[in-house]
C-alpha cells in the first residue's frame, strides 16, 4: 500500500488555474521533498492535498483511502496533518494551551511524549506563543501536528527564516520523526535540507510536475533540474 498517490492533480484560484497536472508518489514509509521556483505552486499542491483549496480534478490517495470529498479535519482524522506556511500559530494562546487544544491523552502522542522530543519548549509553557522565536514556533507547530497522531505530515518552507544552527536541529528533528514510522512531504527552498532527509524528490514547474524520481537520481541529473528549482 503506497502511502501518496497524486495523480493528475488541477486546481484553479478563481479563474486562474495554477494547478495542470501534479503527480505525486510516496511508495513506502519516507519523506518527499517537493521542490520548484517561487510561485511554481507548492503551497498550492499541499494546500489542495488536505483540500484547503479545493481541486477542480485529480485523484489523491493517501493509504488506499481516496480523499475526494473530504474536509480538512476528516483528512486530519486519518492521519494526515499540515503544517502551514506560517505555522498555524494561535496568538493569543499560551505555548500549553496550544497543545492543549489538540492533545488527546490516548493518542501515541500526547504532550507529555512530544516534550520529550521537544525539550526547549517545556521551559516556554507558559509563554505567548507569538513571542516564541522562529525555531521554537517551527518546533510548538510540529509539536501540534505530531499530537493529531499522524501517518504522513506536510510541511511547507519548515527551514525558512531560521538560523543554520536550528536548521540542523530541525533536520534531527524530522529524522526521529522519520525514524517513528511517520512519514514527510516537505516543501523546501533549501535543497540541501531536502537532500539530507528526502528518499524521494519531486520537481514542479508552473503548476506542473516536471520530474518524479529518487534522491540518487536526482543528485545525477543535478544540471538539468537547476532549470525547475531556481539554484
Ligand atoms: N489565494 C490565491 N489567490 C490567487 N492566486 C494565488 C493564491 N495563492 C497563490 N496564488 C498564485 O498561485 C501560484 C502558485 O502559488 P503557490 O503559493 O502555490 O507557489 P509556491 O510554489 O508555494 O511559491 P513560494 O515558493 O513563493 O512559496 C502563484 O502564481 C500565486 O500567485
Ligand atoms: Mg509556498
Amino acid at each position: 500500500m503506497s502511502i501518496l498517490n497524486i495523480k493528475n492533480l488541477n486546481t484553479y484560484y478563481g479563474k486562474s488555474h495554477i494547478l495542470q497536472g501534479v503527480n505525486l508518489n510516496l511508495d513506502k514509509p519516507g519523506c518527499l521533498a517537493l521542490l520548484g521556483r517561487n510561485g511554481a505552486g507548492k503551497s498550492t499542491t499541499l494546500r489542495s492535498i488536505v483540500n484547503l483549496t479545493k481541486p477542480s480534478s485529480g485523484e489523491i490517495i493517501f493509504k488506499d483511502t481516496k480523499l475526494k470529498g473530504l474536509s480538512t479535519y476528516q483528512i486530519a482524522e486519518k492521519g494526515l496533518t499540515m503544517v502551514p506556511e506560517n505555522r498555524g500559530m494561535f496568538s493569543s494562546l499560551t505555548v500549553i494551551e496550544s497543545l492543549n487544544i489538540i492533545n488527546n491523552n490516548n493518542n501515541k502522542w500526547n504532550i507529555e511524549r512530544v516534550l520529550e522530543s521537544f525539550p526547549q519548549l517545556k521551559s516556554k509553557l507558559q509563554n505567548n506563543s507569538i513571542s516564541l522565536s522562529g525555531g521554537e514556533q517551527q518546533m510548538l507547530a510540529i509539536s501540534k501536528a505530531l499530537l493529531t497522531n499522524p501517518k504522513l505530515i506536510l510541511l511547507d518552507e519548515p527551514t525558512q527564516g531560521l538560523a543554520p544552527n536550528i536548521v540542523l536541529e530541525l533536520v534531527e528533528i524530522l529524522k526521529r520523526i522519520l525514524s517513528e514510522n511517520i512519514s514527510l512531504l516537505i516543501v523546501e527552498q533549501n535543497v540541501n535540507m531536502a537532500l539530507e532527509i528526502a528518499n524521494e524528490i519531486s520537481i514542479i514547474g508552473k503548476g506542473e510536475t516536471k520530474w518524479n524520481g529518487t534522491k540518487n537520481e536526482f543528485k545525477k541529473n543535478i544540471t538539468y533540474h537547476k532549470e525547475w528549482i531556481g539554484i
